[in-house]
């Protein structure tokens, strides 16, 4: 589904991805963990096109996405979620779901004249969405609520719903539990799993919890300095003679 080669980014001299290579087939789980600083969130934002890598090549399902801007990259279905929420403070919840869907009808002012009934119903369509998705992310009481009223871990469920309401091929989660008690976070993790498997998503996540690495991904890469130092199976990866060196920086 996503293929890196040799992907280089660079601040300054400073290489903060340093040729990474790597693979991402459909219907699995990947996380990718390292240190703090060791790039991993450099690594989404060169995907994604928040930054335009400096080197290497990026393919998403045999096409090369290498510089697409971020709207590029999201209309060819990888979507992705910040380590810090963004959402729309000033709209209801089920608002910035609905907000968040493509290829709205409406989005064109001609359309939106002229088409009336088919936008009407794209507007009914997407509701009966928004609320099918509250319902699987369980803030259904919420919908409308505003994101002030809802707690960081309600937030991060929220951004997912986001995230699914435009039915991503690719989903990347930087860090979709950091920051909520770990009580929420496994709450969030129980709720990503049961909608993963319904729908069997391809998630590519940012991850430091390693017992939820351990029993939620199918493989496992290791950062550290920009580079991809070690990749297997959880089990493979985190009984690695050298994991806990590489993890904890020495
Ligand atoms: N916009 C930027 N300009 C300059 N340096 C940056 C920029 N963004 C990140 N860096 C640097 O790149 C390195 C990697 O940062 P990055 O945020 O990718 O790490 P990370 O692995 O996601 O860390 P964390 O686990 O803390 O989220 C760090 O040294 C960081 O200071
Ligand atoms: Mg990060």
């Amino acid at each position: 589904m996503l293929k890196a080669t040799n992907l280089e980014l660079r601040f300054g001299g400073f290489r903060v991805v340093d040729r990474v290579s790597f693979t991402i087939r459909a219907a699995k789980t990947y996380a990718l963990i390292g240190p703090n600083g060791s790039g991993k969130t450099s690594l989404f934002n060169a995907i994604t096109g928040v930054y335009k890598p400096q080197g290497g090549k990026i393919f998403f399902r045999g096409k090369d996405i290498t510089s697409y801007a971020p709207h590029r990259v999201y209309r060819e279905g990888i979507v992705r979620t910040f380590q810090y929420p963004k959402v729309f403070y000033k709209m209801t919840i089920i608002d910035n779901l609905i907000f968040a869907a493509r290829n709205q009808v409406g989005d064109n002012p001609v359309s939106a004249v002229f088409q009336r009934g088919k936008v009407k119903e794209q507007e009914r369509n997407l509701k009966k969405k928004a609320l099918d998705v509250l319902d699987k992310i369980g803030l259904t009481k919420y919908a409308e609520s505003y994101p002030s009223e809802l707690s960081g871990g309600q937030l991060k469920l929220l951004e997912l719903g986001r995230a699914l309401m435009t039915d991503p091929k690719l989903l990347m989660l930087d860090e979709p539990a950091a920051g909520i008690n770990p009580i929420l976070a496994t709450q969030l993790f129980k709720i990503l799993r049961r909608i993963r498997d319904e729908e069997n998503l391809t998630i590519f996540l940012i991850e430091h919890r390693l017992e939820i690495v351990r029993e939620f991904v199918d493989w496992v890469y290791v950062m550290r300095s920009g580079k991809i130092v070690l990749e297997g199976s959880p089990n493979e990866v985190l009984y690695d003679k050298n994991f806990l060196e590489i993890y904890t920086g020495g």
